[in-house]
C-alpha cells in the first residue's frame, strides 16, 4: 500500500457525522483495507474524531459513520480529564492476545444497551498511524477492550453478538427496534442525530 507523508490531523477541522445504528447494512460488511493515507482520508478521521467526541464515545470504527475501511479512532482517557488525545488505527492486525476478562459494554450503534462482554485482557496490535507509521501497541484491560470492541466492527461484528443467549434474550426486543427502523437502501441514521 502506498502512504504519503502527510499533515498533522489538527489542521483539519473535523464535522459530526450521523452514527449508523444497528439495522443498517454497512455494520455487518467487511470493511476494506485502507490503501492510500491522502487529504480524502485524514478529512473522514477528522470526521470520526469529532464525532466519536461529540457523541460521548471512548472510540468509533468508520463503519460507523457509513464508511467501509478499516479505521478506528480510541481516547478512553478524555472522559476523564477532558482532554483530547486522540489515537487513530489504521489497518490495524492483531499480534497476540492474553488472558480473558468479563466487563460492560456499550456502543453508540446500539444505544441505551449495555452488556457485559468476554474479551481478552491483554492484547498487542500493530496499525498504521495517520503519518504512514507502522506502530505497534501493547494494551491491558479498558484500553485492551477498546480496541477488540472497535476492531470488531471493521469485520461486521457487534457487541452483541459476543454476548450469550440468555443475556442476548433478555436484549433482543431493544434489537430488533433498531432493526425495524432501517430503510430500504439499509441506512438507519442516527435517531439521535438532530442538526
Ligand atoms: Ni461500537
Amino acid at each position: 500500500m502506498s502512504l504519503k507523508k502527510s499533515e498533522q490531523i489538527a489542521d483539519i477541522q473535523g464535522v459530526v457525522l450521523p452514527i449508523r445504528i444497528i439495522g443498517d447494512k454497512v455494520l455487518r460488511r467487511k470493511a476494506e483495507p485502507v490503501t492510500e493515507i491522502n487529504d480524502d482520508l485524514r478529512k473522514i478521521v477528522a470526521d470520526m474524531i469529532e464525532t466519536m467526541y461529540v457523541k460521548d464515545g471512548v472510540g468509533l470504527a468508520a463503519p460507523q459513520v457509513g464508511v467501509s475501511l478499516r479505521i478506528f479512532v480510541i481516547d478512553t482517557e478524555w472522559v476523564a480529564t477532558q482532554q483530547r488525545n486522540p489515537m487513530v488505527f489504521i489497518n490495524p492486525k492483531f499480534i497476540s492476545t492474553e488472558s480473558v476478562e468479563e466487563a460492560e459494554e456499550g456502543c453508540l450503534s446500539l444505544p441505551d444497551i449495555v452488556s457485559e462482554v468476554k474479551r481478552a485482557l491483554k492484547v498487542e496490535i500493530e496499525a498504521y498511524d495517520l503519518e504512514g507509521n507502522l506502530k505497534r501497541y501493547s494494551s491491558e484491560g479498558f484500553f485492551a477492550r477498546a480496541i477488540q470492541h472497535e476492531y470488531d466492527h471493521l469485520d461486521g461484528i457487534v457487541f452483541t453478538d459476543r454476548i450469550g443467549k440468555v443475556k442476548l434474550f433478555r436484549l433482543k426486543n431493544q434489537i430488533k427496534e433498531f432493526e425495524s427502523k432501517t430503510d430500504q437502501n439499509g441506512n438507519n441514521f442516527d435517531y439521535y442525530h438532530s442538526d
